[in-house]
């Protein structure tokens, strides 16, 4: 059986804080083989971190996003740096450009965006973007610094036929998630329509972007076969042929060959001890809800 690969999700997010075991240790038995959690802060690197450490499955990506970078120093930097080089860290992200909030201002984004990509060449590992609402600012300099990057994905894609042109012609794949569900998303349903099915992968951003029928409920890996149900009309193919292929890009995606033994060997235990303490962070704030792109959610990645 093939199973689902969810290539984005923050399942250190407070939102799991009462059932994260739960939910983690069942997802193999609802289909859900693989899932790279994504930091977005210092502290959510952190907890990512602790979570790839404690479940053979789940990967880790460690990097700043945009809306987090206003008090971030050198010192931040060499400890993302030293900390991607973890065994289970696969990918630098998420980062890019975000200005539907403009928070920290532009040039501060810029700034730290160029410098994680940095980080990104030196420790050879793909990338996860996160643009919204800056797509000639991101891809500018996605451009100008692609002679240093190895490939990676732009999550959670918001932009239209033109601008994923661009990105698959650089070699990236394009995350695609809840939204492609949604009754409004005629932008995104066009782009899965016209990029090839090799290079697209699959996404919760959990909490995130629940898909229909469960739109703005907390949303979980196990949320991800209504888009794989969505996603295979659209490509007038088999589920069971979107979910293979898309796992099989998110591999390569995140370089998981080879490193596969730990999700696919049965016989590993499925949870590890706990090890030198297993404490999430607390993030600051708080959230009314599920923060859809145009939700109210400030902190929504
Ligand atoms: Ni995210």
């Amino acid at each position: 059986m093939n199973l689902i690969f969810d290539t984005h999700a923050h399942y250190d997010d407070e939102a799991f804080d009462g059932d994260r075991e739960e939910i983690l240790s069942g997802l193999r038995e609802h289909g859900i083989g693989t899932v790279v959690n994504i930091g977005a802060s210092l502290s959510s690197c952190g907890t990512t971190l602790a979570l790839a450490k404690r479940y053979p499955f789940l990967y880790a990506a460690v990097g700043i996003h945009p809306n987090e970078t206003g008090e971030l120093t050198e010192k931040d930097m060499d400890w993302l740096k030293q900390i991607a080089g973890e065994e289970k860290v696969v990918a630098i992200g998420e980062i890019g450009l975000d200005y539907h909030w403009d928070e920290p201002e532009r040039e501060i984004q810029k700034k730290w965006f160029v410098r994680q990509l940095e980080i990104a060449g030196e420790t050879g590992l793909p990338v996860v973007i996160h643009s919204r609402e800056a797509a000639k600012d991101t891809l500018d300099i996605m451009k100008a610094e692609q002679s240093r990057i190895s490939g990676g994905v732009i999550h959670c894609f918001s932009y239209g036929v033109e601008m994923a042109r661009e990105y698959l012609d650089m070699g990236y794949y394009l995350g695609i998630g809840g939204v492609l569900t949604f009754q409004n998303a005629k932008k995104l349903k066009e782009v899965a329509e016209y990029a090839p099915l090799s290079r697209l992968v699959l996404e919760t951003d959990s909490p995130y972007l629940s898909p229909v029928p469960e739109r703005g409920k907390r949303n979980s890996s196990l949320k991800l076969p209504y888009v794989v149900k969505a996603l295979a009309e659209i490509k007038d193919v088999s589920e069971e042929e979107v979910i293979r292929q898309t796992a099989e890009n998110a591999v390569r995606l995140y370089r998981l060959e080879g490193k596969e033994s730990g999700w696919q060997n049965p016989g590993l235990p499925r949870i590890l001890p706990v090890g030198a303490g297993f404490e999430l962070c607390r993030k600051t704030g708080s959230r009314e809800d599920y923060g859809e792109k145009t939700g109210k959610s400030k902190t929504d990645h």
